[in-house]
């Protein structure tokens, strides 16, 4: 075969050559096949540990609220907003309660517009809710005024028999 054929070859080979090289260094020591055998292929072992030191914000069960938080738990577990996740408009409760102020109240229009919002779209069950037009309803009072959040209910207005 003539050198024409040869050089690019030797080029290839040597490519090759420093790819494996370069991988004995690069890839951890833990990186392989463990004892889940073939399923999920190659991993890094001490990838596991990590995932599960991987602090999760939010704790998506009102009971954990409610030792604390026993009178908002009540209200709000007999209330139309049963459904409804304390975190959904709290925010994620990580490091809460050891800073009480990282959880923030939102009073604006804004935190019930996002589900009350009347939305005409007859086949999604988003229509379900109660909706409302927010530039007739009461506008520039903020609702939390009138409904009290953790018991939204129609009658159950405040000042009123809540
Ligand atoms: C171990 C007790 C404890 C738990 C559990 C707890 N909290 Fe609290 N929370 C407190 C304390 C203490 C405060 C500060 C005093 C207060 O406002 O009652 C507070 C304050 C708050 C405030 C008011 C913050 C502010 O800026 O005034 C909100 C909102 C709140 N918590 C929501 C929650 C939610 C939602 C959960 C569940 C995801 C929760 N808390 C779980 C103890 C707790
Ligand atoms: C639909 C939204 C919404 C949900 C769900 C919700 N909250 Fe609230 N929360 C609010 C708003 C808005 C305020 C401020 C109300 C005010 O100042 O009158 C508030 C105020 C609070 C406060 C301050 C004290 C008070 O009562 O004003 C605490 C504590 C609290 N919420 C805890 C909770 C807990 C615990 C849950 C779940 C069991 C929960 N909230 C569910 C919207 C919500
Ligand atoms: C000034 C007091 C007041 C304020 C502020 C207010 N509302 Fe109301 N809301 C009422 C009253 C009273 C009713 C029941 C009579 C009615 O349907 O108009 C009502 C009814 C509702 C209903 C039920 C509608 C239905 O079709 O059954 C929803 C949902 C609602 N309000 C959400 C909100 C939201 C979200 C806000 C803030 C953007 C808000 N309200 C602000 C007084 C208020
Ligand atoms: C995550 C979505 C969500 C948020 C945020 C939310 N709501 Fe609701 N709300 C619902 C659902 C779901 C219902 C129950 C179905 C219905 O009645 O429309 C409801 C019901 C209601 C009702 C009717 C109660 C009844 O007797 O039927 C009122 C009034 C209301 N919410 C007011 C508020 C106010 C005020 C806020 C803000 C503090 C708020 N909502 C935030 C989802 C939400």
């Amino acid at each position: 075969m003539s050198s024409h054929v040869f050089r690019p070859l030797f080029v290839i080979i040597g490519l090759v050559g420093v790819i494996l090289i370069a991988r004995l260094f690069i890839v951890p020591e833990d990186f392989g096949v463990h004892e889940r055998g073939y399923m999920y292929g190659f991993y890094r072992k001490s990838n596991e540990n990590e995932w599960k030191a991987f602090p999760v914000k939010y704790k998506f069960n009102n009971e954990y609220c409610k030792a604390c938080h026993t009178g908002q738990y009540d209200s709000l577990m007999q209330s139309a907003h049963a459904n409804i996740s304390c975190e959904n408009c709290h925010g994620p409760a990580l490091g809460h309660p050891l800073n009480p102020t990282k959880l923030k109240i939102d009073k604006t229009r804004q935190q019930c517009l996002r589900c009350h919002t009347h939305l005409p779209y007859p086949t999604s069950n988003r229509a379900t809710i109660r909706g409302i037009n927010p530039d007739k309803h009461n506008p520039d009072i903020e609702c939390f005024m009138c409904h009290n959040p953790h018991k939204p209910n129609i009658g159950a207005f405040r000042g009123g028999t809540q």
